[in-house]
């Protein structure tokens, strides 16, 4: 275990007007941190749990599929959402609408995503190279946002390639446009999931920008690894995604760490088939029977990872579709199995890396304005 009393030392992160203690937060990952999936990482710790990602132009049409997306449980505060957008009118727009009809607590935005369907057309991680373009988007969501007190944030990542950085300028834009926070995904665009997150890239982002909280994003599987960023890079807080599929009590251990606490030991295979059939409950409540078991589906490999599942049960868990069928595939499995040591190494996309594909001339000149024509985005950061 780290060292944790510098850690333990930092001031409490604050975002905006609120204080995230742990100094924690889901990192909003599209398909999956949904209604259920936060609810479900809430109950075993605190910290901010950020919802999936919202085309803000899906916000601007009240898109029925969107709008039912951009649900918040009863007990959950701050409300926390992530809005796409690639152009300061739209986002403009959006941000008004949410904050002027009370949708949410605190907006993000995501400027860090690879696919090459968003980039191609200049949007995603792509955008922060045009620095004028990104200014103009930071500061119209800034002013929508900060009339209603709603403090808004910015991810991104350490740029387009290793030729083209652009983490540090657009740590100071954000900052000087009036961010409430920034979080560094510690990879570029072109590494898309590969490789490992360049933590070294958070430290020198803390470096530059001095006066609000820097957020470090990357690699974090365990709870001893989000120490490790905080003491390697003096970072404010930590963004946990891909550490936490199938492994929503990664967020208790996450808390213990910071508190200084043990980190309890992990479920046996009997507790996870717990954990997973309340993840079952909390989608059917959210989306309905089919949709719920669909989702589900998806997660099953995650939640068990390392354990002693034959293939043919896991096979039978991926294709679940009912209650029924879950709970009688839950009697088969074997309770008492302990967690296995090896579960707690990487999980979910990985990917190889791959040249970023960006529009004609993008790299021409950072400081035209051109707004690209990039809106609709499906698929995540
Ligand atoms: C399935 C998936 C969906 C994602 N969707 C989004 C998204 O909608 N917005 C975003 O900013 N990042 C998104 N990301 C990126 C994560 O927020 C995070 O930056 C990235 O996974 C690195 O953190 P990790 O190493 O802790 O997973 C997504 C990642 C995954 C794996």
């Amino acid at each position: 275990m780290e060292d944790v009393t510098a850690t333990l030392s930092k001031p409490a992160l604050k975002i905006g007007p609120y204080e995230v203690d742990p100094p924690v937060v889901l990192a909003p990952m599209a398909g999956i941190t949904n209604v259920a999936f936060r609810r479900l990482c809430r109950e075993y710790g605190a910290g901010l749990y950020v919802c999936e990602m919202i085309t803000a132009r899906a916000v601007v049409e009240r898109h029925p599929g969107t709008m039912h997306m951009m649900a918040f449980d009863q007990g959950e505060y701050p409300r926390s959402m992530q809005l796409y957008g690639v152009d300061p009118k739209t986002m403009r727009e959006a941000v008004k609408i949410i904050v002027g009809e009370g949708l949410a607590d605190h907006i993000d935005s995501n400027f860090g995503c690879p696919v090459a369907k968003v980039t191609r057309k200049g949007g995603g991680a792509a955008l922060p190279y045009k620095r004028k373009l990104f200014a103009q988007i930071v500061r119209a969501s800034v002013e929508a946002a900060e009339a209603a007190g709603v403090p808004f944030t910015v991810k991104f990542r350490i740029g387009i390639d290793d030729d083209h950085h652009t983490f540090l300028d657009a740590g100071r834009i954000a900052e000087a446009e009036g961010a409430a926070a920034v979080s560094l995904h510690a990879r570029t665009a072109a590494q898309r999931y590969s490789g490992k997150a360049d933590w070294s890239a958070i430290a020198r982002l803390k470096e530059a920008v001095q006066t609000i909280p820097v957020l470090g994003n990357g690699d974090i599987f365990t709870a001893d690894d989000a120490l490790r960023m905080v003491a390697e890079t003096g970072c404010d807080g930590v963004v946990v995604g891909r550490g936490c599929l199938g492994r929503p009590w990664l967020f208790g251990e996450l808390e213990a760490a910071f508190a200084g606490r043990p980190i309890p030991e992990g479920p046996s295979l009997g507790e996870v088939a717990q954990v997973l059939r309340r993840h079952a409950e909390l989608l059917v409540q959210h989306d309905g029977h089919d949709k719920a078991m669909r989702d589900l589906r998806k997660h099953m490999a995650w939640y068990f990872m390392g354990f002693p599942v034959g293939s043919e049960l896991r096979r039978r868990f991926a294709m679940v579709s009912s209650m029924d069928e879950l709970d009688e595939l839950i009697a088969q499995l074997d309770h008492a199995a302990p967690f296995p040591a090896d579960a707690l190494g990487p999980r979910g996309r990985q990917g190889s890396p791959g040249k970023v594909t960006l529009p004609h001339g993008w790299l021409d000149n950072p400081d035209d304005d051109l707004v690209p024509e990039a809106e609709d985005m499906h698929s995540g950061g």
